[in-house]
C-alpha cells in the first residue's frame, strides 16, 4: 500500500482529532488512583471519548473487546482491561487508544506512574518518552524512515534497555494502521523518504530488561519475556515543511 500525503483538509480534521485524544489523556491521567481496576480506567477513558464526539476505534477492532488497552508493569502493550486487575501504588501502566473524529484516526500512548515508583521504573518511563522525541528530531522532510527508527534504538540502548522489536510504529489516517511501518531499532534499509503531508505513529515499546516478549493466550497481552517492567509512548506526528508537528499533545 502506498503512504498517503494527507490534504489540508485532511491535516485539519486530524489536528482536531489529535487535540481531543491529548485531552482524553489529560482527563483520564488525573482520575487513574490506585485500587481502581484496568476495567474502570477503559470505562471512563471510552466515556471521555465519547463525550468529545469521537468514535473509540480500538473496540471490535479484530476483536479486541475494549477502547483502551491497559497495560501493567511487565504487559508491555495491548492489556485488555478487567475487573481483576486493580492497579496498585508503585505500578506503572500504559494507556493507549484511538480515536477517530470525522473518520480520521488519532493515536496515542502514555505509561503512567501509580503513586510512587522505583527510580528504575521513573528512569525507564523518562528514556522512553525521551526516545519519541530523538526519533522525533529526525521527522523531517527529506529524511529517511530509519533514520528516525535509528534514533530511538540507539538512545535506549545507552542505558542497557531492550528495544522490543515483534511490534512497531506505522502511517496513521482514515486507517488506524497504514504503511509505513515504523520499527524502533535501526534497519538494514533507510526506508522511504519522508515527505510534508505524511502522518506517522512514532511509538516505542521500551523494556527494562532483555528485548524478548511473549504473546498470550488470550491473543492480545504482549508481556516481556523476563517479567521485567515494559513502557510505551507514542504520539500521532505531521511530517511538515519545517519541524513536524505532534499531533497528540498539547
Ligand atoms: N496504538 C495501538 C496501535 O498502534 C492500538 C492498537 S489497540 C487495538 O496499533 F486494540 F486496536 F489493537
Ligand atoms: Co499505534
Amino acid at each position: 500500500m502506498p503512504v498517503t500525503i494527507k490534504s489540508k483538509r485532511e491535516i485539519e480534521i486530524m489536528r482536531e482529532a489529535g487535540k481531543i485524544l491529548a485531552d482524553v489523556y489529560e482527563e483520564l491521567i488525573e482520575q487513574v488512583k490506585p485500587g481502581m481496576s484496568t476495567y474502570e480506567i477503559d470505562q471512563i477513558g471510552e466515556k471521555l471519548i465519547r463525550k468529545h464526539g469521537c468514535i473509540p476505534e480500538c473496540k471490535g477492532y479484530e476483536g479486541y473487546p475494549a477502547a483502551f488497552c491497559v497495560s501493567v508493569n511487565d504487559v508491555v502493550v495491548h492489556g485488555i482491561p478487567r475487573k481483576d486487575v486493580i492497579v496498585q501504588e508503585g505500578d506503572i501502566v500504559s494507556l493507549d487508544t484511538v480515536l477517530s473524529y470525522k473518520g480520521y484516526m488519532a493515536d496515542a500512548a502514555r505509561t503512567i506512574a501509580i503513586g510512587e515508583i522505583s527510580k528504575e521504573a521513573q528512569q525507564l518511563l523518562d528514556v522512553t518518552k525521551q526516545c519519541f522525541f530523538e526519533g522525533l528530531k529526525y521527522a523531517k522532510a527529506g529524511n529517511h524512515l530509519n533514520d528516525i527508527s535509528t534514533a530511538i534504538g540507539q538512545y535506549a540502548e545507552k542505558f542497557g534497555y531492550g528495544v522490543v522489536r515483534d511490534l512497531v510504529g506505522h502511517g496513521i489516517g482514515k486507517d488506524m494502521h497504514e504503511d509505513p511501518q515504523i520499527p524502533n531499532f535501526p534497519q538494514k534499509r533507510r526506508g522511504i523518504k519522508l515527505q510534508p503531508g505524511m502522518t506517522l505513529c512514532i511509538e516505542p515499546m521500551i523494556n527494562a530488561g532483555d528485548w524478548r516478549v511473549a504473546f498470550m493466550d488470550d491473543e492480545w497481552t504482549v508481556v516481556t519475556d523476563d517479567g521485567s517492567l515494559a513502557a510505551h509512548y507514542e504520539n500521532t506526528v505531521l511530517i511538515t515543511d519545517g519541524e513536524p508537528e505532534i499531533l497528540t499533545l498539547k
